[in-house]
């Protein structure tokens, strides 16, 4: 007999995650900065709508990074546009660490935190028609295809964004993986309140974009790097 007096159709199915939770390797000084600098840069862990004029001052335009890493794409582009609000979303706690580190090294008050899925965070935290920009920079590949049901841009996560665009709100996506990149406009192009700037799908690099550490990695490996920029329709 089970031990779980659940069925197997009874048991909730549990939900596939575009991450895996490691925390293994965070520094001593990660996890500092994730204490003391917590309150001055980390939005609190609740079901509570985020409120853009209550985190940063009225009028600001936001921009929100999904998956930002280290977190250093964040803080080129908040220090260059400071008069710009960010929220950056990442799951993995030491990267999060990190960005504190330099968020406080470059004296920055234009950038708040949340640590989690960005998943969850979309549906729960975030208002219809909130946000300016939605940046998506390198998502994980998962390239075996057994795993692509793990692949962060999928049909939901880019309803999600949609609903959450202003009008005439922007996507940018990036990814350095052929099969993804043809997968992304081929998702943008069926979800039918966005459009791709591009005809041909992909877009020219603005140079506004700073470069980020996956995408070294991919410009290493020899691989092609591909923007994808979608406008949400008014
Ligand atoms: C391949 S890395 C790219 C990091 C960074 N954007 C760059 O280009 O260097 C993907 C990042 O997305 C984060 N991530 C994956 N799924 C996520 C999710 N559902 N919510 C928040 N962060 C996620 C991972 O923890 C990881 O840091």
């Amino acid at each position: 007999m089970p031990n779980s007096p659940l069925t197997e159709t009874m048991r909730p199915k549990r939900q596939i995650r575009s991450f895996v939770r490691r925390e293994g390797r965070i520094t001593p000084a990660q996890r500092e900065a994730l204490t003391e600098l917590w309150t001055r840069y980390g939005i609190e862990d609740n079901n509570a709508l985020l409120d853009c004029a209550l985190l940063f001052g009225p009028g600001k335009p936001l921009t929100v990074e999904i998956g930002f890493g280290d977190g250093q794409c964040l803080r080129q582009l908040a220090n260059a546009n400071q008069d710009m609000a960010y929220i950056g979303i990442e799951s993995h706690r030491p990267g999060a660490g990190r960005l504190l580190m330099s968020l406080q090294k470059d004296a920055l008050t234009n950038v708040k935190v949340l640590i989690g899925d960005a998943v969850d965070i979309l549906t729960t935290r975030i208002a219809s028609q909130s946000v300016d920009e939605f940046l998506i920079f390198f998502p994980d590949p998962w390239p075996k295809k057994r795993h692509h049901k793990r692949r962060l841009v999928n049909t939901d996560f880019l309803s999600s964004l949609a609903r959450c665009l202003k009008p005439n709100g922007l996507i940018h996506v990036t990814t350095d993986w052929d099969d993804y990149a043809k997968a992304i406009v081929d998702l943008i192009r069926a979800e039918s309140r966005l459009h791709n700037l591009s005809k041909q799908g992909y877009s020219p690099r603005p140079a506004s974009r700073p470069e980020t550490k996956y995408e070294r990695r991919g410009v290493r490996l020899g691989h092609q790097v591909y923007d994808i920029i979608a406008r949400r329709c008014p």
